[in-house]
């Protein structure tokens, strides 16, 4: 299973995903190439750090999709690079026809809430601020409806009495740190 991240900021979750392939804990996935589609995004010194190849490509000049040129052209380089399946790990555009019809079933994201809750923007503000006793991650598959694919895995996350917004984001990053790469490495082994 040779895969490509796509992601657009800190790139935290791309570092455990690489973390956990060196450790060789990733069974039988490799991650073969970083793409990201902000200029300078912390994402791509992590693809230096790990020695996998980080590249910023242009997506269009929309914010939140991609132009249909520019998006086939990330399939292209996603192909290109060696990548059968993509892994979304922090990467804040939709995805139309040109990806996924490019990897049938063969995209994966990263979603920092209980799907279906609170899916969009900012899931674990949204959480936050509806009062939830538990929230957590979640990894599904991607089709055309935004954060509505099939569900791989979830984790759950308490929200305590004594936390903060920024208590409670950090123990939902944490809980994303491990299940996103647990998910890929099933994925590669077929047990998932
Ligand atoms: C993660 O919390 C991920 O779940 C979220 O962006 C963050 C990226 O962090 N993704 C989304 O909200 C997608 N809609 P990272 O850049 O440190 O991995």
């Amino acid at each position: 299973m040779k895969f490509a991240i796509l992601g657009s900021g800190t790139g935290s979750n791309a570092e455990a995903i690489l973390k956990a392939y060196r450790a060789g804990t990733l069974g039988k996935a490799e991650p073969v190439a970083i793409f990201c589609d902000i200029p300078g995004a912390k994402i791509l010194s992590h693809g230096e750090t790990y020695g996998v190849p980080a590249t910023f490509l242009d997506p269009g000049p929309f914010k939140t999709k991609f132009s249909p040129e520019r998006e086939a052209a990330y399939a292209e380089a996603i192909k290109a690079a060696g990548a059968d399946w993509i892994v979304l790990a922090g990467f804040m555009r939709v995805l139309k026809a040109p990806l996924l019809e490019a990897f049938p079933d063969r995209i994966i994201n990263l979603h920092p809430s209980l799907l279906p809750s609170f899916p969009g923007l900012d899931g674990i503000g949204q959480a936050w601020r509806y009062g939830v006793a538990v929230s957590g991650c979640t990894v599904h598959y991607v089709n055309s409806a935004v954060d509505g694919g099939a569900i791989i895995d979830q984790a759950v996350v308490r929200r305590e009495k004594t936390d903060t917004p920024e208590s409670f984001a950090q123990k939902i990053h944490a809980a994303e740190h491990k299940i996103l790469p647990d998910v890929i490495r099933r994925i590669s082994l077929g047990e998932a």
